[in-house]
């Protein structure tokens, strides 16, 4: 049969739908570009606002609306909405063939056969949050892949479905990873993204994730540390992210990794989510605004250049002007390279759910364009500063505004547009001198 997966939500959706494709892919099936060219149409769905669920709800309400005129045509919802509501999902969008939770990924291709023997009529469900065995095939490979190396989360912010939708923490073994990024090496990416909710705690847990302790005189002796430089051993990979962070994780020892380890990219996401300490305490964060400008500067000591890029959150249960404000000077104090700004927006089960919604929909909107106008301002003042210096660029071919000048990003991960140069093919390192700079690109030419 020929599928489509539609996926909303996080670089994790992303990463879990490629692999869901791989397992279909291995059991016969097609993957087609586009849905309406598909038998089966999975939605791997995001549950962090409200919003995101509307979206697929409507999403699922059509397609299965389309199952009138197409009967044998399955469909599926997968992913953190699919696991939070369970069977409700059902109630809402009777005709669904199966919803399957974020640990249960490995099912669909069974569900898929067993739905196409009988015929339909039998609905599937599964939500047991305990299993590690999720798949982790890749399709075809481009320049850059994602690698998942921590399951769920431990952490309980208030505000938060992942660890009720994603389930506890795992770390997968090293060599698991290791040999999962050679393989992928092997077929030519040059650039792995190392995925985890809080992917700093990797291998904080009891259980081992090494094969042996580190040696006395190494380099590095925390976990998430030693699977960078792990990693950046295998040959082939010329490039090295991860996401996202926590100040907890910003130890001297990562600075160093990013510092000394030459893959690993100077670019660090690291949600802040609000710069007032009584705010942070409510919601449970684990650290106060000078706790994180500390971490911040912790890792610009080691690397002045790194870019640093968080989340926000505005209108947070009991969040006053004065709490915003703070926010606004800590934005201005981390100077961050973006920021990514949400309404709250309260999710069934979480503590902060218990709290009044007290900020009205007219303000949280007004918080977040001054926080976005804050944001775009210090942007434009950050890559101005990039004007006249050199950024290493993974070229990844003709840009699509303009298919003369070519376009990559540089380590902090900005997109950097350039004039081509003979010799210089897609996947090459190539070093960009920056003449000019917007808010959110930086233009220049290769230098020899
Ligand atoms: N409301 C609004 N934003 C949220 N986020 C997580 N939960 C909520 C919520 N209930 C935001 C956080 C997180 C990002 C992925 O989504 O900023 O870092
Ligand atoms: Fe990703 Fe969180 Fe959305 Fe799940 S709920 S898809 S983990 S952002």
């Amino acid at each position: 049969m020929t599928f489509y997966i539609h996926t909303y939500g996080c670089q994790m959706n992303v990463r879990d739908s490629e692999a869901v494709a791989a397992s279909l892919v291995a059991a016969g099936h097609t993957q087609v570009p586009a849905e309406d060219a598909a038998d089966i149409v999975i939605v791997n769905t995001c549950s962090v606002r409200e919003k995101a669920e509307e979206k697929a709800l409507g999403k699922l309400g059509l397609l299965c609306a389309s199952k009138r005129e197409r009967p044998r045509r399955i469909i599926g919802v997968m992913g953190c909405m699919a696991q939070r509501m369970g069977q409700f999902v059902f109630e809402r969008v009777p005709t669904l063939d199966f919803a399957v939770g974020c640990r249960a990924a490995r099912l669909i291709p069974c569900v898929v056969a067993d739905i196409e023997a009988g015929g339909g009529g039998r609905r599937w469900l599964t939500t047991d949050i305990s299993d590690h065995d999720v798949p982790q095939g890749h399709l075809e490979s481009d320049l850059a892949a994602f690698v998942t190396v921590l399951l769920g989360c431990n952490r309980r912010c208030s505000y938060c479905i992942v660890p009720a939708a994603r389930g506890p923490e795992y770390s997968r073994p090293a060599k698991e990873i290791v040999d999962e990024v050679a393989c992928l090496a092997e077929r030519g990416v040059r650039e792995v993204t190392l995925l985890g909710q809080s992917v700093l705690n990797y291998g904080r847990q009891r259980e081992p994730v090494f094969d042996a302790p580190a040696p006395v005189g190494v380099a590095f002796t925390e976990p998430f540390p030693r699977l960078l430089e792990v990693v950046a051993k295998v040959p082939g990979i010329s490039r090295i992210r991860f996401t996202s962070g926590h100040p907890s994780g910003c130890t001297e020892e990562l600075a160093r990794a990013f510092r000394d380890i030459p893959q690993v990219c100077p670019h660090l996401h690291l949600p802040v989510q609000s710069g007032s300490d009584r705010i942070l305490k409510s919601m449970r964060r684990g650290y106060t605004a000078e706790q994180y400008l500390a971490a911040v500067e912790r890792l610009r000591s080691f690397v002045p250049d790194i870019a640093i890029t968080t989340d926000i959150i505005v209108g947070y249960p009991g969040e006053t002007e004065a709490d915003f404000e703070a926010t606004r000077e800590l934005m201005r104090r981390a100077r961050f390279d973006n920021s990514f700004i949400f309404k709250f927006s309260p999710r069934p089960g979480t503590p902060a759910a218990q709290m009044s919604d007290d900020v009205s929909a007219e303000e949280k909107d007004r918080r977040n364009k001054v926080l976005l106008a804050d944001q775009d301002d210090i942007g434009v003042a950050n890559n101005a500063l990039w004007i006249g210096r050199e950024v290493e660029v993974l070229a990844e071919g003709p840009s699509l505004r303009n298919a003369e000048r070519w376009s990559g990003r540089c380590g902090q991960n900005k997109i950097v547009i350039f004039d081509p140069e003979q010799g210089v093919g897609r996947g090459d390192l190539v070093k960009v001198k920056i003449v000019r700079a917007n808010p959110q690109t930086l233009f220049g030419s290769i230098i020899v």
